[in-house]
């Protein structure tokens, strides 16, 4: 008989199988961390691709430890890696939190590196190739963070100043060239028929429209093994609030409030 893809029982199997996603609980961490994503999310999608407590889960752009927080709370081991020092700090802080996790205790399951993921001595030092079975990440959207943000006025934040940051990234070719440095060394650490859900959004930039998950598609399997699978919607417009009619009156634009969930899938054949 076939092996079970997860534990959901029909009903989630069926909620969770609906395109649009939304109404995630966030933690109070959108404080500490820029663009971090809620831990529901993370184990929302850990529920539907990873099939229990075996599975290793990676994130190459961790950040404040969302994805390493869901698998914790899973049972599972991860791996994370940021080039951030002090997003460690903050995931750090997260753990102590968080009220005992069901299998954290003693046997520490995850693992977080501070490094370039594009780096392959320092990615390989920490993942295994055709190791892990799941892959969770949110790379940085460009350097859109640094910008002023037309749609609700909100202030410029910045992940760091440092140059290894691809989130300072002026030129959108050497961003996406960056992004696929690391999704190649992704691609070398899943396991055959392991999954990459990478989350992004589109972009505007002055007037320019930039579609970051069409091109994100492009670049990942250009630099890998990965086949697009699927593609979720994940509905933020609750999170979104004071928005401004963007061009009113003389030019209708769009009020971005989704993001994508791209879901990928290692054949290596
Ligand atoms: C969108 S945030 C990820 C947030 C994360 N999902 C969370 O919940 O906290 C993107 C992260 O990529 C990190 N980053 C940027 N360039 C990197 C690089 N070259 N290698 C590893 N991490 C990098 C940033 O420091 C930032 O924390």
């Amino acid at each position: 008989m076939a092996e079970r893809a997860n534990a959901l029982s029909g009903r989630d199997w069926l909620k969770n199988s609906f395109s649009i996603w939304r109404n995630f609980d966030r933690d109070g961490n959108r404080k500490s961390h820029p663009a971090s994503f809620p831990v529901s999310l993370a184990q929302q999608i850990l529920s539907c691709y990873a099939r229990g407590e075996e599975s290793v889960v990676l994130d190459p752009f961790v950040g404040s430890g969302s994805t390493l927080l869901a698998a914790t709370y899973a049972g599972m081991r991860s791996v994370g890696l940021d080039i951030n020092a002090k997003y460690k700090d903050i995931f750090i802080d997260r753990l102590d939190m968080i009220s005992c996790p069901p299998n954290g205790g003693n046997d520490k399951k995850w693992h977080y590196e501070v490094c370039d993921a594009r780096e392959c001595s320092a990615f390989f030092s920490v993942v295994q190739t055709e190791s892990v079975d799941v892959c969770i990440t949110s790379p940085p959207y460009w350097d859109i963070l640094n910008r002023h943000r037309t749609s609700d006025e909100k202030k410029p934040i910045s992940y760091s100043n440092s140059d290894s940051d691809i989130g300072n990234i002026d030129s959108y070719d050497e961003f996406l060239a960056a992004l696929g440095d690391v999704m190649e060394n992704v691609g070398k650490a899943l396991k055959d028929r392991g999954y990459l859900i990478l989350n992004v959004m589109d972009l505007r930039k002055g007037s320019v429209f930039y579609p970051l998950h069409q091109d994100s598609v492009a670049v990942v399997q250009q630099r890998s093994d990965l086949v697009l699978e699927d593609i979720i919607i994940w509905d933020r417009q609750k999170d979104y609030n004071q928005m401004r009619p963007l061009g009113y009156p003389y030019k209708f634009i769009i009020n971005k409030v989704h993001e994508y969930l791209l879901v990928f899938r290692k054949c290596k054949n």
